[in-house]
């Protein structure tokens, strides 16, 4: 199988450098500086064993690429682009017959919960992968992991339900290339539960990871997750306990000492970081937020993320800059609203 990487990114990248060392063919298709990057001087990957340049063909668009039958698209980029990437791949000619969308698998490597059904309306064979996998792009043409000795644990099966041979073909090819891999029946329930703390995302970027840890970043994280929970009870949405999502990690060192200052705080951090003008939070908090809308449970804490979130983005402020007690405050506020408004 060819491994056809859109957005590669901190995930895009790392997961195909990594299935290119392993001796897969891999196409990396990318934008802007980092396609630019890429195609000057290579994807310099970096992990705990070292730092090394990779030499793999790269695309802007699917106009470059003679799509085979044998190929996987492997889609990477922030939900936010989901559409777009979709809407460009999915009616491209397959060699053969049949176009993309007919034909080929798609592999949502995402946060998030919405990105398998933006897919399913395009694509017939959609698979869902819980994406475990701490990883770094802030800098053009460089992308890092800090996993030990598994890069990331990749859990990973047909959408909405079900495993196949597809989905247990690409795990085999993953775990040849120092990734844990589970094929699971129930992906979904993976990613519900990962959405959970992906709601923290926002926290992370607005403040910074050290915020996470003060006590008062701590009670707004604890509210985060409490409203994702509440939301996802009041849906009958099933999601892996977090114990259990724990110990499929175990074994999983990450080493935070590697990129110093950038580890911990996330992906939506690094769109900051990046200035790319846009960020997740729609479908990392937005998600709770719809579900609450949808199901009668107030989620005032997910909003103000949200919103400050998309404003950060929008406004190219600095990541990391509001003090969380900030935060804290505008909670306070919107909480006041909806109790007046209750
Ligand atoms: N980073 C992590 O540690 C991590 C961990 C677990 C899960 N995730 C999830 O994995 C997904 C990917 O995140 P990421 O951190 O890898 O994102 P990322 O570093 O921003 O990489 C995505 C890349 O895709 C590019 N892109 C967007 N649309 C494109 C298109 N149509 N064609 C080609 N390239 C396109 C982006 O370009 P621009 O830069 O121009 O936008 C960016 O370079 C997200 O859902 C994220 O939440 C990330």
């Amino acid at each position: 199988m060819r491994y056809v990487i859109i957005g590669a990114g901190a995930i895009g990248g790392v997961v195909g450098g990594q299935l290119a060392e392993s001796g897969h063919e891999v196409v990396l298709v990318a934008r802007g500086a980092q396609l630019a990057a890429l195609r000057e001087t290579g994807l310099r990957l970096t992990t705990p064993e070292g730092t090394r340049p990779l030499r793999l063909p790269c695309a802007a668009g699917p106009e470059e690429v003679d799509l085979r039958p044998d190929d996987v698209l492997l889609l990477a980029v922030k939900s936010q682009d989901s559409v777009a990437a979709l809407d460009a791949w999915s009616g491209r000619p397959v060699a053969g017959g049949g176009t993309a969308g007919e034909m080929l698998p798609v592999v949502c490597a995402q946060n998030g919960v919405e990105n398998e059904r933006l897919a399913l309306r395009r694509f017939r064979r959609v698979y869902a992968m819980c994406v475990y996998l701490p990883a770094i792009f802030i800098e053009p043409g460089a992308v890092s992991a800090a996993g030990d000795p598994m890069t990331g644990v990749l859990h990973l099966g047909r959408y909405p339900t079900g495993v196949d041979a597809t989905a247990t073909a690409i795990a085999a090819d993953l775990e040849k290339s120092r990734f844990a891999a589970p094929v699971v029946p129930d992906a979904m329930r993976w990613k519900y539960s990962k959405l959970l703390s992906n709601t923290l995302n926002s926290l992370g970027a607005v403040c910074g990871a050290p915020a996470l840890s003060a006590p008062v970043g701590l009670d707004l994280a604890a509210r985060t997750m409490a409203e994702g929970r509440a939301v996802l009870a009041a849906a009958g949405i099933e999601a892996v306990g977090e114990a259990e999502h724990m110990a499929a990690r175990d074994g999983l060192v990450v080493q935070v000492r590697m990129e110093s200052g950038a580890a911990g705080a996330g992906s939506s951090w690094q769109s900051l970081v990046r200035g790319t003008g846009s960020i997740e939070a729609d479908y990392l908090n937005g998600e709770v937020v719809l579900l609450g809308a949808l199901h009668g449970v107030p989620t005032p804490v997910n909003e103000v993320l949200q919103r400050l979130a998309n404003e950060f983005a929008r406004e190219r402020r600095a990541a990391g800059s509001m003090p969380v007690e900030e935060v804290a405050a505008a909670v306070a506020a919107a909480e006041l609203a909806h109790r007046d408004t209750a």
